[in-house]
């Protein structure tokens, strides 16, 4: 079992039962690591309270990562109750609904800008302020969530599936500027499951049938089984992993035909 005891990470990316975010920040928590955790506007707060309460000691705060004031105040709020910072998990994404059932090539300007911004600057965003603090442990590990649509086309994922490009990109450039600190910077690509975000995408449960029929485990993954990969990332078992995209699909990936 992984052992966190002592460490202090923050989780971003928690919307309800079901996200990814959460399942990461149970086993986190279950591996004797103290979280701060954030929520996004007013709407997911109390989910994100009553959630915590499952959670030893947390810090709660917000974070919207369009807002620069708010991540300044989080950081700070860290550096106040934690000292340092030994790991962040980023679990945030959005694109507009339009720009997810719209023809692609309709992607408007503002709808690519959103997307981008919130699910790719804001790992930047997060790293950039969570570098002073790992800094003063010695080092750290930085975790974000992509998938498969990065490189491959599905439909209806569109502007995401370029956004989630950029994010893969900022996790190889991220992991060579912070590498020298012993800051790794790693993406886990997970495979599709029914979450709050994923409603977004229209045709998603036909994506779910088609990992089922041809992914090589013949199954979809369940939250607490990219929780499971997270933690070799987080923890020392992947100290010597950096700049990697970690596939968690059972498999699918691999498939051609
Ligand atoms: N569910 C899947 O099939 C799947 C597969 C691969 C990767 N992912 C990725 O996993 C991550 C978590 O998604 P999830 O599936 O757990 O869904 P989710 O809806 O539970 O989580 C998405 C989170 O993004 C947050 N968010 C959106 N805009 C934000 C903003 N402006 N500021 C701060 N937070 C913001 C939401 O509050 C929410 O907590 C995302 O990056 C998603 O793209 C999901």
């Amino acid at each position: 079992m992984t052992d966190l005891q002592g460490k202090h990470g923050l989780i971003v990316g928690i919307a309800n039962k079901r996200s990814i975010a959460w399942a990461i920040a149970q086993a986190a928590s279950a591996a004797g690591a103290r979280l701060a955790v954030t929520y996004q506007g007013e709407r997911l707060e109390e989910n994100v309270r009553d959630l915590s309460e499952a959670l030893t000691d947390p810090l709660i705060m917000p974070c919207d990562v369009t807002d620069e004031g708010q991540m300044d105040q989080l950081f700070a709020g860290i550096e106040r109750e934690f000292g340092g910072l030994d790991f962040v998990v980023h679990g945030a994404a959005f694109a507009r609904k339009e720009e997810l059932t719209a023809p692609f090539v309709e992607t408007s300007r503002d709808g690519f800008a959103t997307a981008l911004d919130i699910s790719a600057y804001s790992l930047i965003a997060l790293s950039r302020r969570a570098l002073p603090l790992m800094e003063k442990r010695g080092g750290g590990s930085i975790l974000t969530l992509t998938y498969l649509g990065s490189e491959r086309v599905f439909q209806n994922y569109n502007v995401m599936g370029v956004a989630k490009a950029a994010l893969e990109a900022c996790v190889r450039y991220l992991a060579a500027d912070l590498g020298p600190k012993n800051i790794r910077v790693n993406a886990i690509s997970a495979g599709p499951i029914k979450t709050l975000a994923a409603a977004g995408i229209s045709g998603f449960s036909s994506i779910l049938g088609v990992y089922r029929e041809r992914a090589p485990l013949r199954r979809t993954v369940e939250t607490a089984e990219v929780a499971d990969a997270a933690m070799f990332l987080l923890s020392s078992a992947g100290r010597a992993v950096t700049a990697e995209v970690l596939m968690v699909d059972g498999g699918y990936h691999a498939t051609g035909m």
